[in-house]
């Protein structure tokens, strides 16, 4: 860790505070580090997926119920959550409709890899929801934005797609980009950081520009080989990056006079209002994507797309020969999964929910403002809907910009301590959620801590 100094926080108290928190973590957690060494003879990094050790503490909470907004680990202490599994669980953990329909659909029937009776309703359900037509299933948000990306480079007869700067699709290899300096201002990208085993040429395959940058957007656009943007359309996985005024009407302009398909993925965005941030701001994409949450957090993605691009997609189909499409996996659509979609827009994705994570996140919003500002830091909350991040430093325009607030010393430190004291935030980022059960005074307990926090390791100057 790099403990140099910034304005509004003592260097040396920052080291002595985070050295103090894992050593308190280890007292509290004996159950959890006995299992830490047992799961070590048989799973990668000791977890059953290796990132799963990407948190502050110093070695993993091993979690033996969730329900609502409360997270109970092996030794028994409790957690107010506000992470929610990264979004999967935003609507709260264990949703008493969730819970109803995986018992009485998992008793009749979880996978037959043919459609099961609700299908029609369901399609129904999406297109009254998010406003698109037509629609399809896949697991994971992952493998709907591969999807989704094969069926604009086929439908269009282009080879290239673009992202933003900084963007998270999930694992899709062509997605996994950064612009490299040289190519800022004229498209271009290169693979991230740090990606095991990648074999793919972004360059040949992906151009990625700055967020908010029109400019740069339309110089790749113009070019006519651009088969996709796909984007968030607030960015929300390199700290969170608003749109500034006109610019998402401008994204949606441009890719209709170049002939390129507007992809949203919503992925966490669907935090926004019932129907996600497209729907409330009428962003009129060609093809919606959401996983995550859109099923209560049981395995489950789906991707909307227009008329115009369904004629397309079965276009592509007639004029194909036989064999593998490339897309799908076995499980996908599977009727557990169904059975969860659809009582997830029918009972979690109400009107009444979004409107109490709103409040409850608005209040957190304000509360985390009073916080920071008594502490002399320069910070900024951003809000979409119920989620809500903190960062240091001015709101930033794009994906680098908001990547140079990044505090890893101070965000480690103040993590820690809030799980400490019971509540646990996002690993990666400052990100909160508020669920439909969460209320106002889980968020006093969080704002009470990270005021103590701060308080610790502020300077006194
Ligand atoms: C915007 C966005 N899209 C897609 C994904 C991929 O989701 P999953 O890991 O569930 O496939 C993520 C994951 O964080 C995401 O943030």
């Amino acid at each position: 860790m790099n403990y140099a100094r910034r304005p509004g926080i003592d260097s040396e108290s920052l080291r002595k505070a985070h050295a103090r928190e894992r050593e308190r973590f280890v007292e509290t957690h004996p159950e959890c580090a006995r299992l830490a060494q047992q799961s070590a003879r048989h799973w990668l990094n000791g977890v059953p997926m290796h990132w799963m050790r990407d948190w502050s503490t110093p070695h993993p909470l091993f979690i033996r119920a969730a329900r609502g907004v409360d997270v109970e680990d092996v030794d028994g202490n409790r957690y107010i959550d506000f992470c929610f599994g990264d979004t999967g669980a935003m609507f709260g953990h264990s949703p008493p409709a969730i819970a109803r329909a995986l018992a009485e659909a998992g008793g009749a029937g979880i996978t037959s890899m043919l459609p099961a009776e609700r299908v029609a309703r369901v399609g129904e359900k999406l297109a009254a929801t998010f406003g698109l037509p037509f629609w399809q299933m896949t697991q994971t948000a992952t493998d709907a934005n591969r999807n989704v990306l094969r069926w604009a480079r086929a439908i269009t007869g282009r080879p290239r797609i673009l992202v933003f700067d900084g963007c998270y699709h999930g694992t899709v290899e062509e997605t996994l980009v950064r612009a490299a300096p040289e190519f800022v201002a004229k498209g271009g990208s290169r693979a991230r950081a740090g990606l095991i085993g990648m074999n793919h040429d972004v360059s040949t395959t992906t151009d990625a520009v700055p967020f908010n940058d029109i400019t740069a957007l339309e110089k790749v656009l113009a070019r006519g080989r651009t088969a996709a943007v796909i984007a968030e359309p607030v960015m929300t996985n390199i700290g969170m990056v608003l749109p500034q005024p006109g610019f998402l009407a401008q994204l949606r302009e441009l890719t209709r006079k170049y002939k390129t398909l507007l992809i949203i993925d919503e992925t966490h965005t669907l935090s926004t209002a019932r129907g996600g941030y497209s729907r409330a701001q009428d962003l009129q994409p060609d093809i919606w994507v959401c996983g995550k949450a859109i099923a209560g957090g049981m395995p489950c993605a789906v991707f909307g797309f227009t008329a115009d691009v369904e004629a397309g997609m079965r276009r592509v189909q007639e004029g194909r020969a036989g064999g593998h499409s490339g897309m799908g996996t076995t499980l996908s659509a599977n009727a557990l999964a169904l059975a969860c979609l659809e009582a997830s827009l029918d009972e979690l994705m109400t009107e009444t929910n979004y409107s109490s994570m709103h409040s409850v996140a608005a209040y957190l919003s304000e509360g985390l403002g009073r916080v920071f500002g008594a502490q002399g830091l320069a910070w900024h909350v951003s809000r979409v809907g119920a989620r809500l991040e903190f960062a240091f430093g001015s709101p930033p325009r794009n994906g680098a910009e908001s990547e140079r607030t990044a505090w890893p010393e101070l965000e480690h430190t103040l993590h820690l301590h809030l799980l400490n004291r019971g509540v646990l935030l996002t690993p990666f980022h400052n990100m909160m959620l508020c669920s439909p059960v969460t209320t106002s005074a889980h968020a006093d307990v969080l704002l009470k801590h990270l005021h103590e926090g701060l308080r610790e390791v502020g300077s006194r100057e």
